[in-house]
């Protein structure tokens, strides 16, 4: 029979460890880094990525779990005899060039499932590891910041929200024309560079919203998010209104609108042209 696990406590000692070990990497990044090749998503691999990555497959295996690792950095990768039990669906660090270049906002994105389909993920924790803010969720339980229950903020006009628009593209000639009628109605625009920590700020209500379509981001960053958003309450779908789901693949890439609330999604969704 399969074995029942309670996979908060893991996810937590995950974060604890990579903390530890990226401790000693973030004193030395202003001296030369190796060159360590493409990682399975497509960007140059840091050694911090690294770390991070064997901090976790490191915490899975000393508490002897099965498990199919799905990585921005190494790709898809089998552990353990029975691999196909569970799915870790790891972004080790999001918001890389915000860590190399000193700016405080990057963060750890783990996620579990039962199969690498993004809907099917139960279990999600995404770490600021700068300011050591931690939010996850499981399915059908909430979600919480620091073990507290958090919710969405009410804020349904566009001209009082502050909405997180992801502009960072080689595509933005296409990009910018689908945005321009949502950017002109909203005041406070952000971009803070780390989109797995900007979902979680949808969640519990620090900002409105959050956008991304520009077809860049990956699966492997958003997994956590996901179940963080839904669990929290508020919305995300497809920039054309649908379900968002996803093969969980460091390949596959996803395009969303994720909003506090019905009134302020419908706002948004109503300003974007697909
Ligand atoms: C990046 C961040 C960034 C987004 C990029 C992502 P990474 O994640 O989320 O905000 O604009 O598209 O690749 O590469 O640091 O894991
Ligand atoms: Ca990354």
């Amino acid at each position: 029979m399969k074995k029942q696990i309670d996979w908060l406590p893991v996810l937590s000692q995950c974060k604890e460890n990579i903390q530890k070990e990226i401790a000693p990497l973030l004193k030395t990044l202003n001296q030369p880094q190796p060159n360590l090749g493409i990682g399975a998503g497509g960007d140059p691999i840091k050694q911090i990525d690294l770390a991070a990555e064997n901090a976790i497959i490191k915490t899975l295996k000393e508490y002897g779990l099965s498990f199919t690792l799905i990585s921005e950095e190494s790709g898809i990768k089998e552990h353990g005899s029975n691999p196909e039990e569970n799915y870790v669906t790891a972004d080790p660090i999001d918001g890389t060039t915000n860590l190399m270049r000193g700016i405080p906002f990057y963060a750890t994105s783990i996620a579990v499932s039962t199969k690498p389909e993004l809907r099917a993920v139960h279990t999600a924790l995404v770490a600021d590891l700068f300011h050591d803010v931690t939010y996850t969720a499981k399915k059908g339980r909430g979600a919480q910041r620091n073990g507290q229950k958090i919710t969405p903020s009410k804020q349904a006009l566009l001209e009082e929200a502050v909405v997180g628009v992801d502009l960072n593209t080689y595509k933005l000639r296409k990009v910018v024309p689908q945005l321009t009628r949502l950017i002109e109605k909203t005041k406070h625009i952000r971009h803070l560079g780390a989109n797995a920590l900007e979902l979680c700020y949808v969640a519990d209500g620090t900002t409105d919203a959050f956008i991304d379509i520009r077809g860049k981001l990956r699966a492997t960053d958003t997994a956590a998010a996901w179940l963080i958003i839904k669990e929290a309450g508020a919305n995300i779908t497809t920039p054309d209104g649908k379900p968002l789901n996803a093969k969980l693949d460091p390949k596959e890439k996803l395009k969303f609108i994720a909003a506090a609330n019905q009134k302020i999604y419908r706002a948004i969704l109503s300003l974007i042209k697909a």
